[in-house]
């Protein structure tokens, strides 16, 4: 990598995605490289520094990923540095097209795109509920993949795959609100006040502000689908209006906010 400082902007729902960043942090601090974690939903996308090598993670969501994942990616600032930008994805079993499109927009904005990889981890979006032994397996093969990833991006193995169709309607689609728009006609909240303790866990864990605290949580219309609140709920109190959902939790909720 050209530029020794990397900054590694990431968004993780239920923390799959944060070990996969803390493995990454962990294998480039042993190489001296200096890694700033930066959590996206927190950041401002026009302060990039375009001197530094941009690392970019988050889970996969309906083959794509959250809208407000995406506008942060569609808003990266434009670049005639050629800045060094690689991406990791964690997700339960295929990421779409995701990585290729992605590709497409980071060149045209002028980076330089030098490594992506999509990383399996246990599915957050579980109705079956699985042995833990089961989870931690999963995590340990992903761990090791993105030690693995690591190394290729230091030492010059990685890649980035393009698409064959750089301005296809896969491309477009995916760029939309539409995956997402799909989804939550089958994963609207609802609350259980009978359980609720009204302890504020979920308002103080939603990326996007979508949860009003009133008397009870209140859910606006800005949800994305990304399961925090549901799966740190210490109660149990939120509910997928139409499935029973298995809370799934990687770190404490502690470590996401
Ligand atoms: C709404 C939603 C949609 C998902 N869609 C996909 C998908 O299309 N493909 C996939 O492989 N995994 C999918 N998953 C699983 C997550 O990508 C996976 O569990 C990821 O590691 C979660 O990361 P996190 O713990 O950092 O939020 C989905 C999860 C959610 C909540
Ligand atoms: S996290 Fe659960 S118990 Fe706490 S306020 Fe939200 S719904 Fe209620
Ligand atoms: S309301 Fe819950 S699922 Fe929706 S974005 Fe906020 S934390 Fe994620």
């Amino acid at each position: 990598m050209k530029s020794n400082k990397v900054d590694f902007y990431y968004f993780s729902g239920t923390g799959n995605t944060f070990l996969v960043v803390r493995e990454i942090k962990s294998f480039f601090e042993e190489n001296r490289y200096q890694v700033n974690l930066i959590k996206l939903e927190k950041a401002d996308p026009a302060q990039v520094n375009l001197e530094h090598t941009i690392g970019l993670a988050f889970p996969i969501a309906a083959f794509s990923t959250y809208p407000f994942v995406w506008n942060f990616l569609k808003s990266l600032p434009l670049t005639d540095k050629s800045t060094e930008i690689f991406m990791v994805t964690t997700m339960a079993g295929s990421s779409g097209f995701i990585i290729p499109a992605l590709n497409h927009l980071l060149r045209k904005k002028g980076y330089d795109p030098f490594g992506a990889k999509g990383i399996i981890m246990p599915n957050n979006l579980n109705f079956r509920n699985l042995p833990l032994a089961r989870y931690s397996r999963i995590v340990e093969k992903g761990l090791v993949q993105a030690r693995k990833f690591a190394h290729d991006l230091l030492f010059g193995f990685s890649h980035w795959k393009k698409s064959p169709f750089p301005a296809s309607q896969i491309n477009k689609f995916l760029q939309t609100e539409k995956p997402w728009q799909f989804m939550q006609k089958f994963l609207g909240m609802s609350i259980d006040t009978g359980k609720c303790i009204k302890c504020g866990l979920c308002y103080r864990l939603c990326p996007v502000e979508n949860i009003l605290m009133e008397y009870f949580p209140e859910f606006q219309q800005q949800c994305q689908s990304c399961m925090r609140c549901i799966s740190f709920c210490p109660t149990e109190a939120i509910h997928l209006r139409k499935r029973k959902l298995h809370p799934y939790q990687a770190v404490k909720a502690e470590e996401l906010i």
